[in-house]
């Protein structure tokens, strides 16, 4: 045991001249990496909720299970993208920005599905696209690495 911060307070250190204090590279703040996974649990309970729904339950029905989980996938995921920045996980951009576009798809469909239901003009293809968008998303989020 040497002498200095307890583990988890090291995350600031002096600059060269002593006048400032700046992050340690390779520490983050006590209690990110929990909040990150507890984002991340959220995240994938989105996406059972769109892939659930629109893929394995309610063929062609646009629950509110779908129409929130698309919600929930944009929050979270922009919420995951700001703590894995804030801390030292490395973000890849074109991979966010090709996810953000496809989330926004899915999205679409499920606002625009359950629109058409309430009306009474229900279009099945539209939670189809719903539902297979967001197994792209998985596709992209796993195998592009
Ligand atoms: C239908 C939409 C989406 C689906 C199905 C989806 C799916 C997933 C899955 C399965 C993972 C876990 C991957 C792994 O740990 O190997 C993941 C992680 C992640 N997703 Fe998404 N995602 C969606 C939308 C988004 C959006 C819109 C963003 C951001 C704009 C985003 C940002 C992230 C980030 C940053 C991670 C990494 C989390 C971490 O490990 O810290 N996702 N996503």
């Amino acid at each position: 045991m040497g002498y200095g911060p307890p583990p988890g307070l090291t995350f600031l250190r002096r600059s060269p001249d002593r006048r400032t204090l700046l992050p340690t590279p390779g520490d983050t703040l006590p209690g990110m990496e929990l909040l990150t996974n507890l984002f991340v649990v959220l995240h994938l309970l989105g996406l059972a909720a769109i892939v659930g729904s629109a893929v394995f339950v309610a063929r062609g029905v646009p629950t509110p299970a779908l129409v929130w989980g698309a919600r929930a996938q944009i929050l979270t995921g922009l919420l995951l993208v700001g703590l894995n920045e804030a801390g030292d996980d490395p973000v890849n951009h074109t991979k966010i920005g090709v996810k953000l576009l496809v989330a926004l798809g899915v999205a679409a469909c499920a606002e625009i599905a359950a629109g058409r239901e309430r009306r009474g003009q229900g279009n099945p293809n539209l939670v189809h696209a719903a539902g297979g968008l967001a197994v792209l998303n998985t596709l992209v989020a796993v195998l592009w690495t």
